[in-house]
């Protein structure tokens, strides 16, 4: 997962390419609606290896859902304009016709939904849907489907099987639900899996052994997994690399451990304050950072955090930051004021001395959804005023 050019050794089982999985570049996913283009995804690009799990994590509204889809070559109609690239083992994935696309779609790449319900078709036996894919794929005798479904309903430890082949999904708990939906997405061998935050539905303590069931899958597997949630604590112990999204962008990436260690975006540092308490329900929407994500079809200048940026200065408003390499790693972020710089640092302090809210907020260790009037002005007329009051003393 690494970028390619500073890509360390990897290991690889035998007889498996070691080329990346999927390479992404400057994937775009717009939407033509009446009000306009919302650019859900807005330049990505990502690459991934073999076994490896990516952490994908944002508000909800950042794009991950569209982004994924659009790897998977989800999202139809008339209105999506795609552009980019999306190479799955060197395949471009965006030149296949879309008639040959349910080719891949379980064996190749398959996704989890955050409710089960969704990919479950509530009429059908839960055993049933499980055949139906290995059938489907692989041509199985019915006898041998069977044995395969309950042999992997085993495996993401559905305790009694063999009765539960026979049941409807109303008839199982959320977690089981989901249980059914990992087997049906595992059932012919997937290469990469998709999980869009596949516990967000589901309670909190159902939730961890669903994410072990996973991680222990990915492994044995020797399976690449993106993971999407909209909360950093899913992806802390479980993800080797993590790109923090904001309004259909990459605003951070790094190795797992480096982005906890090292974060530089203003934003992970929200995320990572947003992250639940343990006494928490963990689908609790995200407390901690000031004001809403951005509208995707009028942006605002410059910086798509800077309303809500803690941190931001006169440049953020008019200037886009651009995605750097942190010298010698394979860390990257989008800020021009980042967390833990001396420029960072000073911009925070002029913001709070100025009394801007999310400023102020951070500094008391407050949770910024109890900031009440409009932060977006706030923050640009506290940044407008510094900077005027910079300029004069400079005269
Ligand atoms: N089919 C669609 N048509 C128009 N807008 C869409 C469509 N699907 C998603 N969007 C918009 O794209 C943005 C990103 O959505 P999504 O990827 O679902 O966010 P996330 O998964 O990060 O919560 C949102 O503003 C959403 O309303
Ligand atoms: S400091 Fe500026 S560039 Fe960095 S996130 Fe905040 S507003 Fe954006
Ligand atoms: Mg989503």
């Amino acid at each position: 997962m690494a970028k390619s050019d500073t890509k360390t050794a990897r290991l690889v089982p035998p007889g498996l390419p070691n080329e990346p999985l999927l390479q992404v570049k400057d994937l775009k996913t717009h939407f033509q609606v009446p009000a306009g283009i919302v650019r859900a995804v807005n330049g990505v690009s990502l690459t991934l290896d073999r076994g490896k799990t990516l952490g994908v994590v944002g508000e909800s509204g950042s794009g991950k859902t569209v982004l994924a889809r659009s790897i998977m070559r989800l999202n139809l109609g008339d209105h999506v304009i795609a552009s980019g690239s999306a190479k799955f083992e060197g395949k471009e994935l965006l030149d296949i016709p879309m008639s040959d696309m349910p080719d891949l779609w379980g064996v190749e790449m398959a996704m989890v939904f955050q409710d089960p319900m969704t990919s479950l078709n509530p009429v059908v036996k839960i055993g049933r849907q499980v055949t139906e894919h290995i059938r489907h794929h692989h041509g199985t005798s019915k006898s041998d489907a069977k044995d395969a479904a309950i042999a992997l309903l085993k495996s993401v430890r559905i305790p009694e099987a063999e009765a539960r082949f026979n049941a409807y999904p109303h008839e199982l708990s959320g977690g089981m639900r989901q249980r059914v939906s990992i087997a049906i997405a595992l059932a012919c061998g997937p290469k990469l899996l998709f999980a869009d935050e596949p516990t967000t539905a589901l309670d909190v303590t159902v939730q961890h052994s669903i994410l072990n069931l996973l991680a222990q899958q990915q492994r044995e597997r020797y399976m690449a997994m993106i993971m999407v949630t909209h909360d950093l604590g899913v992806v802390a112990g479980r993800a080797d690399e993590i790109m923090v999204m904001y309004a259909g962008k990459v605003v951070e990436r790094a190795p797992t451990k480096t982005l906890f260690e090292d974060m530089r975006h203003p934003y992970t540092e929200a995320l990572m304050r947003s992250i639940p308490k343990v006494s928490e329900r963990s689908h609790t929407r995200l407390s901690a950072i000031a004001g809403r994500p951005p509208d995707l079809i009028n942006p605002p200048n410059g910086c798509s955090f800077s309303p809500r940026c803690a941190y931001a200065g006169p440049r953020c408003f008019e200037e886009a930051p651009p995605l750097v390499d942190v010298p010698g790693s394979d860390h990257q972020f989008a800020c021009w004021l980042p967390v833990g710089s001396e420029e960072g640092k000073e911009a925070f302090e002029r913001n709070l001395a100025a009394r801007v809210p999310q400023a102020v907020a951070i500094a008391e260790g407050r949770v910024t959804e109890d900031l009440t009037g409009d932060l977006e002005q706030a923050a640009a007329e506290a940044v407008a005023e510094a900077a005027a009051a910079e300029e004069a003393e400079g005269t």
